[in-house]
């Protein structure tokens, strides 16, 4: 094989390419895959019988937040929060509408995401890596040295922050992709509103979590799940949580999304211009177990693609995450980890169902 990860080089001194393994042609992507004609799909995308997406429940009450009431008087604000709590403890996942980030924005950011995915594969696996750690790679599946079955995805992952130095490292094609700057500023102050309101929600002041994880992380996604000729085989994404603070998602308008609640599968179908958010796993450690990181997995169709870009907040990379004390009642249920290492666990583990927060429980 002759594509190496020619594109990127990290800024540091720390050994940093670690792509010692040889690119197989599945490396190259689901779209590659697909593209090149495929009717029946590989034995390693085909989940056990088991793990297949079975019937799902469409569930109309799933949690809708409109957060523009919050701005008009400290009683909305209240009435929100008390939302807020009721969609934490019940369901770890709710919509927000009305959340400020211009519509314009979102539709610039879902068209440089299909643009990216778009190009050539010598392109986009210029900054191929399959070193997790790494601050931008381009991928497929979730991890290729450790999944026992794929994942029917491809994704560009990067960190937002520090937003100057980043910039620099993400893709020169689609040139329009310098929009991303103003979309991962905007999204992270929305995050920090909601993570306000979170705190209020567990009766904690408004930045305690800000102060507890020290500011924040920020990585983004652009997942692409293509059209499957045998979408009841496979999946987009396996269950798991998402290891930080809590994640703001756009999806396109391709129903996808499952996340589980009192043992069922619930698809979450697409409202435009909508985030969905869900709680990870340091904001069940720091509120002691009172609320879930739910697990969530994405199916595909065979019709059409489906894309959606996570972006996923969490403690600043270096914070000790633990339960507040102010909600820990005899003793606390997990103990502490340093937020990088808990993230190297989970990227370097694969999707398995061990989660690396039932190793912190005491
Ligand atoms: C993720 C994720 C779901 C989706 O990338 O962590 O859960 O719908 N994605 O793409
Ligand atoms: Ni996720």
């Amino acid at each position: 094989m002759c594509i190496h990860n020619k594109g990127y080089i990290k800024p540091s001194t720390t050994s940093y390419h670690r792509n010692t393994m040889e690119i197989l042609p599945l490396h190259l992507g689901v779209k590659n895959l697909v593209d090149s004609g495929l009717h029946k799909v590989p034995d390693i995308y085909i989940q056990s019988k088991e793990g297949r997406p079975n019937a799902v429940h469409r569930e109309e009450s799933f949690p809708v937040l409109d957060l523009g009431t919050a701005l008009n008087s400290s009683k909305a604000r209240a009435a929100l929060v008390s939302q807020i709590r009721e969609a934490c403890v019940n369901w770890g996942f709710f919509q927000v509408i009305n959340h400020g980030v211009p519509h314009s924005l979102v539709d610039e950011m879902l068209s440089v995401a299909r643009e990216f995915h778009a190009l050539p594969n010598e392109e986009k696996m210029r900054y191929f890596s399959t070193d997790t750690e790494s601050r931008m790679r381009y991928g497929t599946s979730f991890n290729v040295t450790q999944d026992k079955v794929f994942s029917w995805r491809d994704y560009l992952r990067h960190s937002c922050l520090p937003l100057a130095e980043m910039q620099d490292l993400w893709p020169e094609k689609p040139a329009s992709y310098k929009v991303t700057a103003d979309y991962s500023t905007r999204v992270r102050n929305l995050a920090k509103f909601l993570l306000e309101l979170i705190s209020e929600s567990l009766d904690l002041p408004k930045d305690y979590i800000d102060k507890a994880f020290n500011g924040c992380s920020q990585v983004m996604a652009l997942n692409f799940y293509p059209a499957c000729p045998e979408p009841d085989l496979v999946l987009g994404i396996g269950p798991h949580s998402d290891p930080g603070s809590i994640t703001l998602l756009l999806q396109d308008h391709v129903e996808g999304l499952q996340v589980m609640h009192g043992n069922e599968w619930y698809s979450v179908k697409p409202i435009p211009y909508s985030f969905v958010v869900n709680l990870g796993d340091q904001i069940q450690i720091l509120s002691n177990d009172k609320y879930k990181s739910p697990e969530h997995r994405a199916v595909v169709n065979s019709s059409e693609d489906r894309m959606s870009i996570p972006v996923a907040m969490g403690p600043s990379w270096e914070s000790l995450v633990l339960p507040a004390s102010e909600l820990v009642e005899g003793s606390p249920v997990f103990k502490p980890m340093v937020y990088r290492d808990y993230m190297t666990a989970m990227q370097a583990g694969g999707l398995h169902r061990q989660w690396v927060l039932d190793t912190l429980r005491i």
